[in-house]
């Protein structure tokens, strides 16, 4: 079930009369949940011939389409700069979709989505072009698939045009609500460090004001980040462990298979800690150490998790190396393929210092996390692509066992698995039957297998229309995090030897110094392989005795 902080009761105002009549928001019954209809409205798409577009916005739209939770009163207006008429856009996204979506492709759910579908070149930086295929050809399509003026323009562009694109909306007068809604959805990067987040902000907010603006993190979309704060509120177990009395230290892994693909122009300039952490890896801390907000609200919880931000402690920069340490893959192997090195990827410089993994350590110094380290890592072309958080309680504190046992006792590790395999994960210290004492750990484990309906980007489209900002970022958690991040990239930037890296090969668990960081804790990661909850099971042995 989603609790949704619908606009829907201001736009029905603004709306012809028989609107008024239905401003309460509908549900539409969705496996075990209902899900919040959406109204009439028209998507407008920048970017659409690009990567996003095609491998993950549309293939959404159409899976939402498929699975009727579309309304019928709906068209996307698709612009790019590539050339192309409405019918040569619809036959390339048709392919998209069958690549996207092989077994989910319905021709005749096609036949019907496709007529909603137009394409209008586009020059990003031209006013002109604004006026021309926006404010001239959108009411005359509103009027014909009666969407009521609402809009949603989603700006699937490079960060390098991103400011233009949105002061040519607003001088075009397209972030004015009008008839309906103007929503302005935009996609991380939020800027490249606390300055430049804060211009793209200043821009932003002159012509647009913050309910109207939705900044994607599709993360916090993800139907396991989302269990995770029902996990935490809804069981009342489990608060009075979560804290620095009974919790260890926590990590949260980020690991891909993939290299940089065909993105080199943006990842240069990136690198993994903005990339990933600056926006995804922060998202899942905050979820993790937030405190439990007052209500189920887009801003209480936003609120809750910019306290986490404004308490995690900034890094000592001039030891900055006792908790980030960061890598950059060399050649090898990932599934069992031979893949090149990072340097050798086209459009990389063959100088190139940008990291493509990164390992922290943060300490949160608020009431319930005082002491305890989180662990964070995220990297390309490591062995496995895994997403979890793993919470890892402490040590019992006496050994009753030792006398009779080899083997110190595995503490109890709470694991969230994000992707693949969405689940939780608990491990259980239990006595091995049949022995007299032998401790035998077991795992209690819940799978969403096939449960899992919708698709982030399937949530963040639904939510960007609907108006509800739970899912988005808010502009203060985005400069939060820049600035704890900012001092600690410019100092990574301005001080790693060029001669540092390749430090670890792909297809390996990441650079020893990684390694080293959790290990002058005496602590470990978890194994990036120990995938199924059995595999990870170590059999604490009776002295002696095989198991
Ligand atoms: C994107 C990053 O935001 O997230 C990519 O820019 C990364 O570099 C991707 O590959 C990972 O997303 P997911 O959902 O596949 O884990």
């Amino acid at each position: 079930m989603r609790f949704s902080e619908s606009l829907w009761g201001n736009n029905s105002i603004m709306n012809d009369s028989s609107e008024l009549t239905s401003s309460q928001p509908e549900f539409h019954a969705f496996g075990a949940c209902e899900i919040e209809l959406l109204r009439s409205f028209c998507l407008i798409i920048f970017g659409a011939a690009g990567d996003l577009s095609k491998r993950k916005l549309i293939p959404a739209l159409f899976h939402l389409f498929q699975d009727g939770l579309l309304p019928d009163d709906f068209f996307i207006f698709c612009t790019d700069r590539v050339e192309m008429d409405t019918e040569q856009y619809r036959a390339v996204i048709k392919n998209a979709l069958a690549i996207a979506l092989p077994k989910d492709f319905k021709r005749s759910a096609w036949l019907k989505f496709a007529k909603r579908i137009y394409y209008s070149q586009f020059s990003y930086t031209d006013q002109d072009s604004y006026r021309r295929h926006l404010k001239g050809k959108l009411p005359t399509l509103e009027k014909k698939h009666q969407t009521n003026g609402n809009r949603v323009f989603y700006l699937a562009i490079p960060p390098s045009i991103l400011e233009n694109v949105i002061v040519n909306l607003g001088e075009a007068g397209l972030s004015a609500e009008e008839q309906g809604y103007s929503h302005i959805v935009i996609e991380k990067p939020f800027g490249r460090s606390l300055e430049t987040a804060r211009n793209l902000n200043k821009i932003l907010t002159k012509y647009f004001e913050e309910k109207q603006i939705f900044r994607i993190d599709h993360y916090v979309a993800k139907e396991t980040v989302q269990n995770m704060l029902m996990f935490r509120f809804a069981n009342s177990i489990l608060e009075p462990l979560w804290n620095r009395r009974y919790i260890d230290h926590i990590q949260i892994t980020a690991t891909e298979t993939l290299g940089v693909e065909h993105r080199a122009g943006y990842y240069e300039e990136s690198g993994v800690i903005r990339d990933m952490f600056q926006s995804h890896i922060f998202q899942l801390l905050a979820v993790t150490a937030m405190e439990p907000p007052a209500a189920f609200k887009a801003d209480f919880v936003r609120d809750e998790k910019i306290k986490v931000f404004r308490s995690i402690r900034p890094f000592p920069t001039e030891r900055i190396h006792d908790f980030i340490a960061i890598g950059q893959y060399g050649k090898g192997a990932v599934d069992g393929n031979p893949v090149a090195g990072y340097r050798e990827e086209p459009g990389v410089s063959p100088q190139s210092n940008t990291p493509t993994f990164a390992a922290m350590k943060v300490f949160i110094d608020n009431w319930r996390w005082n002491g305890v380290p989180f662990y964070l890592r995220s990297g390309k072309r490591l062995p496995i692509r895994k997403t979890e958080i793993s919470i890892h309680f402490r040590q019992v504190p006496h050994m009753m066992f030792s006398k009779v046992m080899d083997e110190i006792i595995e503490p109890n590790v709470l694991v969230f698995r994000l992707q693949p395999e969405e689940g939780i994960n608990l491990s259980l210290q239990t006595k091995k039957p049949g022995t007299k004492v032998c401790l035998n750990p077991v795992q209690m484990d819940f799978s969403y297998r096939k449960d899992v309906f919708l698709d982030a980007y399937e949530w963040v489209l639904l939510d960007c229309i609907l108006g509800d900002q739970m899912l988005f970022l808010r502009q203060e958690g985005v400069e939060e995090t820049w600035s704890l991040l900012t001092p600690a990239i410019e100092k990574l930037e301005t001080t790693t030897d060029i001669a540092r890296f390749p430090n670890y090969a792909a297809g390996s668990s990441g650079p020893e110094e990684a390694r080293l960081l959790l290990e002058k804790d005496g602590r470990a990661w978890r194994p990036l392989f120990a995938e199924k909850p059995y595999e990870s099971a170590h059999i604490t042995r009776l002295r002696g005795h095989k198991p």
